[in-house]
């Protein structure tokens, strides 16, 4: 349950996010029971008013709700309103007359307007806490690289204090992220064997067959670096690597998180190619249909070298992990919808087997195409000889019947709720952009490899791999 009286501004509310993501989610908790009482007040440069934005909220969660109930709409329709205007102070100053004590402003907004638009709500005193509180959520990407992303700080913090902000990386608020860390922590035989002497390597794989749909102007800014591994996939490496805290409490989390950040070996400018490839597709076939390549993409610049796929090869230099690869990687346009993180245990020694000995166990925590937990063991192959052979054992991670929230569900509420958990604190942000640094220096010249649509990526992304070690399939 939301505080009483609390009310949640959303900047940016005729935009794609809030129409995709913000707007489910809302309606799912409304659904639930969880946000009574909540206003919600949409804030954007149309001159619409609230009957035109409610009419917008509801073709959205038609669209975007398998199970919408028109009563629940009924009930949620009654707290909805409307303010149209610009990021200037003055505009948002109307804003004042439609929040009370207890607000929550999320920017779902272009990240080149997030300072602006944090500095005009603190101009026109709208972060100010006399009692109850005002909180901002801001969506990723935090900056560009560090030193905007420092400078997005500093002009953030001129009103905002560091407690009133809430970075959201979605990815922290989906189930298998947080079991990343409770399935470790929670089962005995684990934490002894995470380590350097038993684990050999960790992937973490995020491949997606979408493009770039209808997302040029961000994406070709972006980038897959600067859109999936600075961020999603640099939390999911820190839940892998970070020491285990001995309470839940979001300081000693982010705290954590950031040692492991920090202690992530630098990758020096003449090492890139051994730490980082980027590729960009072309044409190529998909599922049994042509799709074309990034360049033929509406609205991207032929020239363009933006790259639409990336993967990194990462060593944390401390006790824990020292000699570990960690691979990280993410693209557009690949075979499949496949994402997990995969731990492989060091091979046994293998002179006791003879002929087909053992090889290391993989430890996966998969999310597409469905979230499942996968094991893979040997065992002695029946018959005559002391052959092995794999067993897989298989864990849907959902059960039927279990109630689960989607991430922006769970991170609005939290937001809501004013637990900072599951948001990133300054520091990993920063300490992220850090590590890339002198990746994103690198390709500012030069080409990335092309990969065929369809496929499992570029071939040079083969050269991070240490000895013996290989990418996982894409499933
Ligand atoms: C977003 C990226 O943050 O995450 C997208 O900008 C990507 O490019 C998306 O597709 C993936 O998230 P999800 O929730 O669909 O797994």
């Amino acid at each position: 349950q939301v505080p009483a009286e609390t009310t949640l501004v959303i900047l940016g509310a005729t935009g794609d996010l809030t129409r995709r993501l913000l707007a489910p989610a809302l309606y799912r908790l409304w659904a639930r029971g969880h946000l009574e009482g909540l206003r919600l007040v949409g804030y954007a440069t149309s001159e619409w008013d609230d009957a035109r934005f409610a009419q917008h909220l509801e073709a959205a969660l038609r669209e975007f709700v398998p199970e919408f109930d028109p009563s629940v709409w009924e009930r949620m329709r009654g707290q909805v309103q409307y303010l149209s205007g610009d990021l200037s102070p003055s505009r948002l100053a109307a804003l004042r007359g439609a929040v009370g004590t207890k607000a929550l402003f999320y920017l779902a907004l272009p990240p080149d307007l997030f300072g602006l638009a944090a500095e005009g709500l603190g101009q026109a005193g709208l972060n100010q806490e006399a009692q109850g509180f005002r909180r901002l959520v801001v969506e990723k990407p935090f900056g560009h690289d560090l030193t905007s992303a420092e400078a997005l700080r500093t002009q953030m913090h001129r009103y905002w204090r560091e407690e009133q902000l809430f970075r959201i990386d979605h990815f922290l608020g989906k189930e298998t992220t947080q079991n990343l860390l409770v399935f470790r922590l929670a089962n005995r035989f684990l934490e002894p064997v995470w380590n350097a002497q038993h684990i050999a390597q960790v992937q973490i794989t995020y491949a997606e067959t979408l493009g770039v749909e209808g997302r040029w102007r961000y994406y070709d800014r972006a980038g897959a670096l600067r859109d999936m591994l600075q961020n999603h996939l640099m939390q999911l490496f820190t839940l892998v690597a970070l020491e285990p805290p001995s309470v839940w409490d979001a300081d000693i989390l982010r705290e954590h998180k950031v040692e492991v950040l920090r202690s992530v070996r630098p990758i020096s400018p003449n090492q890139v190619d051994a730490h980082a490839v980027r590729g960009q597709y072309i044409a190529g076939s998909l599922r049994g249909q042509r799709v074309p390549g990034y360049l033929q993409e509406a609205h991207i610049p032929p020239s363009s070298t933006t790259e639409t796929f990336a993967a990194l090869k990462l060593y944390v230099d401390n006790w824990r992990w020292r000699g570990v690869p960690f691979y990280l990687r993410s693209g557009k346009r690949l075979g499949a919808d496949y994402a997990e993180v995969a731990i492989a245990f060091r091979e046994v020694p293998t002179r006791f087997f003879g002929e087909a000995p053992p090889q290391h166990n993989w430890l996966v925590f998969r999310t597409r195409p469905e979230e499942c937990l996968e094991l893979w063991a040997w065992a002695k192959e029946p018959g005559l000889s002391l052959r092995t052979h794999s067993l897989v054992f298989e864990a849907p991670y959902q059960r039927p019947g279990d109630t689960s929230y989607t991430a922006y569900e769970q991170l609005l509420l939290d937001a809501l709720q004013g637990d900072r958990t599951h948001f990133l604190r300054f520091d990993e942000v920063e300490w992220a952009w850090r590590i890339l640094e002198p990746v994103l220096g690198a390709w500012v010249q030069g080409q990335p490899e092309s990969y065929p649509a369809g496929s499992e990526g570029p071939v040079g992304m083969g050269r991070l791999m240490d000895e013996g070690h290989a990418w996982r399939p894409l499933g």
